[in-house]
C-alpha cells in the first residue's frame, strides 16, 4: 500500500483510506468540511509523488500544476511526501459589512473584501470561523449588481458555523475567507440556451446570483428557476424573484411547496420532481441544482435521462458533514 511522508514522519494508508483519513486517523490535523471533494477545505499539496487526478477534480489549473490535491478523495497508488499549504494560499480577509434575516432561517452575509476576488456568482467561498471551523457558502451576489459578496447561511440546529453566523457575528467583524472555487455559475457565450434552475433552502443562493448574471449579461432564452420548501417562509427572497419574472417575460419563478397541500400561486411536490414534470425534454438545455444532497442526486439522473448533456449538468451538493477542526 502506498504511504504518506509527512512533517518527517510515514504513515501507511490502510487499503481504500484516502489521505485525509490516513492522517487524522493517525492524529495529524488536517482540516477538512464536506469530505466529499467538494468544498476543497482539505487542500494538501505533493512535494514527492504525483497525486491521482481524480484527487484534483475542480482546483484550479495553478494549483494542479503545483501538485495540489484534495486530501478527503485523494487514494495514492505511489507513495507521496506532502505538506499543507501555505496559511495565506487562497485565502484573504473581509468585513462584515450587513447581516439581514430573510425568513426561513436565512441571514444574508455581506462581505466586504479586503482585495479584489474575481469571483462568478453562483461559485462558493471557504469561510472561516475564529475557532478554526471552516465550511463553504454559495455566493448570491452579482458584481457590478451588488457592493459587496452575499452569502446566505441558513442556522441548522446544533451547527457550529452556522449557529456562529446567526448568533455571534457582528458587522464590521473582519473574517477570513477562502475561494472562490466551484463551477456552478452562469457561462457567457450561450445566450440563446434554455436554463432550468433548481434548488432547495439556501440552495437558492447560487441560483439567485446566477439568474441575475444571465439576465445582467443579456441572456435572451428562456430561464426557469424553481425553489423548493417544505413551507412557504422557506421560499425567501420570494417577492423579489416575483418582481423580477414581471420585469423579464422570458424569465420564470416557480415557488414549489413539498408539504400535502400548496395554496394558489405555489406548485405541490418534490421540486426537482415538479420541475422535471414541466419540462419532461431536456436536450439543449444547461440545467444546475443546488441543495439537498438527494434531491442534486436525484435530480441529475433525471436530468440525464430527460436528454441533458452532462456537460450541460452544473450541481452544488449542499453536503453537511461531521466535519473534523483542525487541530482537533
Ligand atoms: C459547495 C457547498 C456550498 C454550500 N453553500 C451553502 C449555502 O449557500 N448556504 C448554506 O446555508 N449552506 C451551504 N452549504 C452547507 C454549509 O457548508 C455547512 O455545511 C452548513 O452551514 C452547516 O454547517 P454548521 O457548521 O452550521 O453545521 P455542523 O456543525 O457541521 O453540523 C451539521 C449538522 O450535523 C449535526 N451535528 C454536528 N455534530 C454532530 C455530531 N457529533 N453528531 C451528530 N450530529 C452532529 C448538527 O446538529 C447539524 O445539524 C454548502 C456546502 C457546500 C459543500
Ligand atoms: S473537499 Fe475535502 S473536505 Fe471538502
Amino acid at each position: 500500500m502506498a504511504a504518506i511522508h509527512y512533517a518527517d514522519q510515514r504513515f501507511e494508508l490502510e487499503p481504500g483510506q484516502s489521505v485525509l483519513d490516513g492522517l487524522t486517523g493517525q492524529g495529524v490535523p488536517v482540516p477538512s468540511s464536506c469530505r466529499a471533494g467538494v468544498c476543497q477545505t482539505c487542500l494538501m499539496r505533493s512535494t514527492e509523488g504525483t497525486p491521482p487526478t481524480a484527487a484534483q477534480h475542480g482546483l484550479k489549473d495553478s494549483l494542479k500544476a503545483r501538485n495540489y490535491f484534495l486530501a478527503c478523495v485523494c487514494h495514492p497508488t505511489q507513495d507521496l511526501r506532502v505538506v499543507l499549504p501555505d496559511a495565506e494560499e487562497d485565502r484573504q480577509t473581509a468585513t462584515v459589512r450587513g447581516l439581514d434575516l430573510l425568513g426561513g432561517g436565512i441571514m444574508r452575509v455581506a462581505l466586504e473584501c479586503h482585495a479584489p476576488l474575481d469571483y462568478r456568482p453562483g461559485q462558493f467561498i471557504n469561510l472561516f470561523q475564529g475557532t478554526g471551523q471552516v465550511r463553504s457558502y454559495s455566493i448570491a451576489s452579482v458584481p457590478g449588481l451588488d457592493d459587496h459578496i452575499h452569502l446566505h447561511v441558513r442556522r441548522l440546529a446544533g451547527g457550529r458555523v452556522s449557529g456562529w453566523v446567526h448568533g455571534e457575528l457582528r458587522p464590521g467583524q473582519t473574517v477570513t475567507i477562502q475561494g472562490p472555487a466551484g463551477d456552478c455559475y452562469y457561462p457567457s457565450g450561450t445566450p440563446g440556451q434554455p436554463l432550468l434552475l433548481i434548488g432547495t433552502g439556501s440552495g437558492l443562493a447560487p441560483l439567485y446570483g446566477i439568474v441575475r448574471d444571465a439576465l445582467a449579461q443579456g441572456h435572451c432564452g428562456p430561464i426557469r428557476l424553481y425553489h423548493g420548501s417544505r413551507a412557504p417562509e422557506g421560499l425567501y427572497l420570494a417577492e423579489e424573484l416575483r418582481a423580477l419574472a414581471q420585469r423579464h417575460a422570458h424569465f420564470d419563478y416557480i415557488p414549489c411547496l413539498s408539504g400535502p397541500d400548496a395554496p394558489e400561486g405555489y406548485a405541490q411536490g418534490r421540486v426537482h420532481e415538479v420541475a422535471l414534470r414541466d419540462n419532461p425534454k431536456l436536450d439543449g438545455w444547461r440545467i444546475f441544482f443546488c441543495g439537498h444532497p438527494e434531491m442534486v442526486k436525484l435530480g441529475k439522473k433525471k436530468a440525464f435521462l430527460a436528454g441533458a448533456a452532462l456537460r450541460n449538468i452544473h450541481a452544488d451538493e449542499f453536503t453537511v458533514g461531521p466535519a473534523t477542526e483542525p487541530g482537533a
